[in-house]
């Protein structure tokens, strides 16, 4: 690129300090609130974290490399986003070793559907490269940030790891771990993080202020400590110098993006390399695409434990609607498929894709009603839950001990 066209492009994309105090009003993304007006605009999210697109090629070489086709995750852009991924499929083709890293902040009894989505792709990259992964629940994080007992951060701890194991993980592979019982083994790279990121930094990054409490600031670098491969010495080999080489990607919604893009900041210094990332679109809220699935407002989600005829009830009721008011204007006009939550969530949930393209054409054109169109997702809900309710009751709680337990893997 010329220095012209590169002035040019950079000048088309600035924008004032009044624009981007405007765009800051129109959509909020932080680790703890989501929201917008007329929906996320996820391009816009893209250049202001400064994470890359994933664009058809980059989708291509993941299956050229892996020789799997690509989740419908993957496929329909519901992952958009990225940064160093190219790093990651690289090391899987040169056969060096990398790890997988995501995590759940425990502030429910139950997971709900958005929940669902980082934990359903993380067990397919599993399967698809047969690595290791590690899946940090954060209770100290939701006790700090939520109004709920330590107690409680525990139990739902325990409740939400049962909906995690029942997705299928690999026990010789995937190792579960509670920060409030862990952090002695996280502890010497929390140290290292902290003593190379300022008070400055965190309150740029997080927003922070000095009423808040403490332990938030003492947060990040714990979140940030799994990313390096020599926080598991039962994992990793720790007299073995190629493990502080050992790479890490990190499936994750993007609201998570700040923490991970403070990690790829001081990684050098530590001499780790910087982990890589795939990013996830938010889940809507039944409500509709302006913020995300929310556990704190239980009528904006389905949970895993719903029974079929509360899945029922709330998509019938809550699941906002991109069709007409009536039937006979629904018929003329169509329904509109940007806005419309039930198709949406068969996006993520219907994996047939000529069956999911044939209900968008006929729903757009008008050829079925909202009321179809909710039977048909709350069928395939009532499914997904009946199969999870099953497999969740099979998860005793010597199966969480064992998950838990700190131990080699095999891989
Ligand atoms: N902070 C996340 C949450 O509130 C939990 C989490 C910890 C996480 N480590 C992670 C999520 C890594 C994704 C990737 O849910």
């Amino acid at each position: 690129m010329s220095q012209q066209q590169q002035q040019d492009t950079t000048t088309t994309t600035s924008t004032t300090v009044d624009e981007q105090q405007q765009q800051e009003d129109e959509q909020l993304v932080t680790p703890w609130e989501v929201s917008s007006k007329g929906g996320i605009d996820y391009n816009k999210l893209i250049d202001k974290f400064g994470s890359t697109k994933i664009e058809p090629a980059l989708i291509e070489r993941f299956e050229r490399v892996t020789g799997k086709r690509a989740h419908h995750f993957l496929r329909r852009g519901i992952f958009f986003s990225h940064r160093d991924l190219v790093e990651i499929l690289d090391a899987y083709e040169a056969g060096k070793p990398f790890y997988l890293y995501t995590g759940r902040g425990p502030s429910s009894g139950s997971l709900h559907f958005g929940h669902l989505v980082p934990f359903i792709f993380t067990k397919y990259l599993q399967d698809v490269f047969n690595v290791p992964l590690v899946i940090q629940m954060t209770n100290d994080e939701k006790y700090l940030w939520k109004d709920i007992t330590l107690d409680e951060a525990l139990q739902f701890t325990i409740n939400n790891v049962k909906d995690i194991i029942a997705l299928g993980f690999d026990i010789e592979k995937t190792f579960i771990f509670s920060n409030v019982e862990y952090i002695g083994h996280l502890y010497p790279n929390v140290i290292k993080i902290g003593k190379h990121v300022t008070l400055n930094q965190i309150k740029g990054i997080f927003g922070f202020g000095d009423s808040d409490a403490c332990g938030k600031f003492a947060f990040p670098p714990v979140q940030a400590a799994p990313a390096f491969a020599d926080s598991f010495p039962h994992i990793f080999s720790p007299t073995d110098p190629a493990t502080k080489s050992i790479r890490c990607l990190i499936p994750c919604a993007i609201d998570q993006d700040p923490y991970f893009r403070m990690t790829r900041d001081i990684a050098p210094r530590l001499g780790y390399p910087k982990p890589s990332l795939i990013h996830s679109k938010f889940f809507p809220a039944l409500q509709g695409h302006n913020t995300k699935m929310s556990a704190s407002d239980a009528n904006s989600a389905v949970y895993l434990s719903d029974t079929p005829q509360q899945v029922k009830d709330k998509v019938t009721k809550h699941a906002f609607s991109g069709g007409r008011d009536t039937k006979e204007e629904q018929e003329k006009y169509g329904a509109n498929l940007e806005v419309d939550v039930s198709y949406e969530y068969l996006n993520y949930f219907l994996e047939d894709d000529e069956l999911l393209k044939d209900i968008g054409e006929k729903y757009a054109s008008g050829k079925l009603l909202t009321s179809q169109v909710k039977q048909r997702l709350v069928e395939i809900m009532v499914e997904i839950n009946r199969r999870h309710q099953e497999a969740r009751a099979k998860v005793t709680d010597d199966i969480v001990k064992a998950f838990m337990t700190v131990r080699k893997l095999n891989f």
